[in-house]
C-alpha cells in the first residue's frame, strides 16, 4: 500500500531521513520507533504528501501523495504529534469531516463516547480551547469514524491519561483488521499487544525491520 524506495530528505545541512527504503502492506500494524530527532515524523509526512522527498519516491497504492494529495487523503486517517491550531468550535470541526470526509456524526460521537469524551457539552467550545487530552480524543474519534484503509498515529497516546490510553489501544485493536496501522511511540510496551511489525529508525536510517 506505501513504498518508500530510496527516500532522502533534507533540511539544509540536516538529513532527517537516509536512503531510507520501506513496503507497507495491507494487514501490517506497525510500531515506528527510534530517539528524538530520528526521523519518524519526516517519514510520516513524506507519506502524507507535506514534504517533498530531496531524492528517492513515495507512492501510496502506486500514486504520488503530492499530485494525487486530495484524494489519497481520503484514504488515510492521521492524528498528528501536535493536535493543529483548528479555530472552528467542535461542532463546525465535526460538520466539516461529515462534509468532507463521508463520515456521520453518529459514528463520531460512538467513538468520542468510546474515548469517554462527552461531546455534547463541548459542541460550542472552539476546539483551540479544549484540553490536550480531549482535542487528542476527538482526533481519535474522527481517524476512527472515517475507516480509513490505511490509520496513521504519531504519538497518539502522549496527551491522554492511562484509562485514555487503554480505551484508544482496545478500540484499535477491533478497528485495525485488514488495514494498514502505523503507530509512532516511545513505548513499545503499550503497542506490542497491537502491532506485528517494529522499525527503528535512527539518524534518519532505517536500523531494524521485525515481524513480531
Ligand atoms: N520542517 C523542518 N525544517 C527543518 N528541520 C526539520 C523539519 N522537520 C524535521 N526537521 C529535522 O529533522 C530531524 C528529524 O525530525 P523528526 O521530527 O522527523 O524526528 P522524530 O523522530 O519525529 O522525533 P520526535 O521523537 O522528537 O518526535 C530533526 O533533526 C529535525 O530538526
Ligand atoms: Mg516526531
Amino acid at each position: 500500500m506505501i513504498r518508500l524506495n530510496n527516500v532522502s530528505k533534507t533540511f539544509g545541512t540536516t538529513c532527517s531521513l537516509d536512503h531510507v527504503t520501506i513496503a507497507f502492506n495491507q494487514g501490517d500494524a506497525v510500531a515506528l520507533m527510534g530517539a528524538n530527532g530520528a526521523g519518524k515524523t519526516t517519514l510520516i509526512r513524506l507519506i502524507l504528501g507535506y514534504y517533498h522527498p530531496s531524492s528517492g519516491s513515495v507512492r501510496i497504492d502506486g500514486r504520488d501523495p503530492i499530485k494525487e494529495r486530495t484524494e489519497i487523503l481520503k484514504q488515510v486517517s492521521f492524528v498528528p504529534q501536535l493536535p493543529p491550531p483548528i479555530k472552528l468550535n467542535v461542532g463546525e470541526l465535526i460538520a466539516y469531516v461529515c462534509r468532507s470526509a463521508q463520515v456521520t456524526e453518529a459514528a463520531i460521537y460512538q467513538y468520542a463516547d468510546e474515548m469517554r469524551l462527552d461531546i455534547a457539552p463541548n459542541r460550542g467550545k472552539s476546539f483551540f480551547k479544549l484540553s490536550g487530552g480531549m482535542k487528542q480524543k476527538l482526533l481519535i474519534a474522527i481517524s476512527l469514524a472515517k475507516q480509513s484503509a490505511i490509520m496513521i498515529y504519531d504519538e497518539p497516546t502522549a496527551n491522554l491519561d492511562p484509562q485514555a490510553r487503554d480505551d484508544f489501544y482496545r478500540l484499535l485493536q477491533h478497528n485495525e483488521q485488514n488495514k494498514l496501522a502505523l503507530f509512532v511511540t516511545h513505548r513499545i510496551e503499550e503497542v506490542k499487544t497491537i502491532v506485528n511489525r517494529k522499525i527503528y529508525l535512527d539518524l534518519g536510517k532505517v536500523v531494524s525491520d521485525e515481524t513480531c
